[in-house]
């Protein structure tokens, strides 16, 4: 069996270099710990590797210390990326991913945003952006932003291709990942639909690849890196293979077709009293 040290060492080897973690997750003393070990045993140097990480609502309020928590976690003395998790604040003392009707603050992106400039400015990341930020919330952002966010995380996978955001991004030239890219298949909150997709199927048996594998092209040939997650070696394996997978223009066009669903639609960060967002099209500003 393999212990969590070895398995990230593994992943190193398969060709794995950019990890995603959030404080909130949870996951970046252990993180930090696989990639130290490895970084000291000559396994691999810091500078190949990408480490982003994001900054929780209940830290908008200060996200210079934040990033420096981030750190003390990971062992490090910078991170790649820092994202702005959400565009939710909350009260500083929550520390739940899934807030009560209580906990919310009022929004003050320009402020959290600042912090941001800030980490940069000190050198405690290499790059600023955002996540599930809609192109109206980007937009905003760009009135008042020194920087520009250099990457908005988002969904996105077959069933939600995300044409307008990624449309958008590209002409601020803001990089595009994309989470959930199977659509979270085991997640509390995700769906089993992208990997069952027959269309994706009858993609896969066609190239001898698997339907993970297809998705995840296809999240590529949009030019999105993509954030995969599983815990099971021979998984961690397929699906850096679809790095081999070769997708033709006419499943392109068949996976246009595919009715779009947007699986993650933050219901958890809206609510009638304390939200900004009242429902979820507020969240997303319509582009739901
Ligand atoms: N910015 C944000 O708000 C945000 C939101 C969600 C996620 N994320 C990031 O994105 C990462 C991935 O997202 P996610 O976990 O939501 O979605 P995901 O990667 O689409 O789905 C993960 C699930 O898929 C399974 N899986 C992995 N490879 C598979 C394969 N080849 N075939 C079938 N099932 C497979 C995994 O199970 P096994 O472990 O059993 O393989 C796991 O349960 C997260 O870890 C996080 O870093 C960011």
């Amino acid at each position: 069996m393999l212990n969590m040290s070895s398995t990230k060492i593994c992943i190193l080897q398969m060709g794995y270099c950019h990890f995603d973690t959030a404080q909130i997750y949870g996951s970046e003393p252990a993180l930090g710990n696989a990639l130290n070990k490895a970084i000291s045993n000559g396994l691999v140097e810091r500078e190949d590797l990408f480490v982003t990480s994001k900054l929780w609502g209940s830290n908008h309020h200060d996200p210079v210390s934040a990033l420096d928590q981030t750190l003390n976690n990971l062992g490090m003395e910078y991170v790649d990326m820092f994202l702005v998790h959400w565009p939710v604040r909350l009260k500083p003392w929550v520390f739940n991913p899934l807030p009560n009707e209580e906990d919310f603050e009022q929004l003050d992106l320009e402020t959290t945003w600042e912090g941001m400039e800030r980490c940069l400015e000190l050198g405690l990341c290499r790059g600023i952006g955002v996540s599930n930020f809609s192109c109206t919330k980007i937009e905003r952002l760009l009135d008042y932003a020194s920087i520009i966010p250099a990457v908005n995380q988002v969904e996105m996978h077959p069933m939600w291709r995300q044409n307008k955001l990624r449309a958008f991004c590209k002409d601020y030239n803001i990089h595009v990942s994309a989470y959930s890219a199977l659509g979270g298949p085991g997640n509390y909150w995700g769906s089993t639909a992208v990997v069952q997709n027959p269309i994706i199927q009858s993609i896969a048996l066609k190239h001898n690849a698997t339907p993970a594998q297809v998705a995840l092209r296809w999240g590529l040939s949009k030019g999105a890196s993509v954030i995969v997650k599983s815990f099971n070696k021979e998984r961690l394996k397929e699906n850096i293979g679809a790095l081999n997978v070769e997708l033709e223009d006419d499943d392109l066009l068949e996976i246009k077709q595919i009715e779009q669903w947007k699986i993650m639609r933050g219901e958890y960060y809206v609510n009638r009293t304390t939200s900004p967002y009242r429902t979820i099209q507020d969240l997303w500003d319509g582009e739901i």
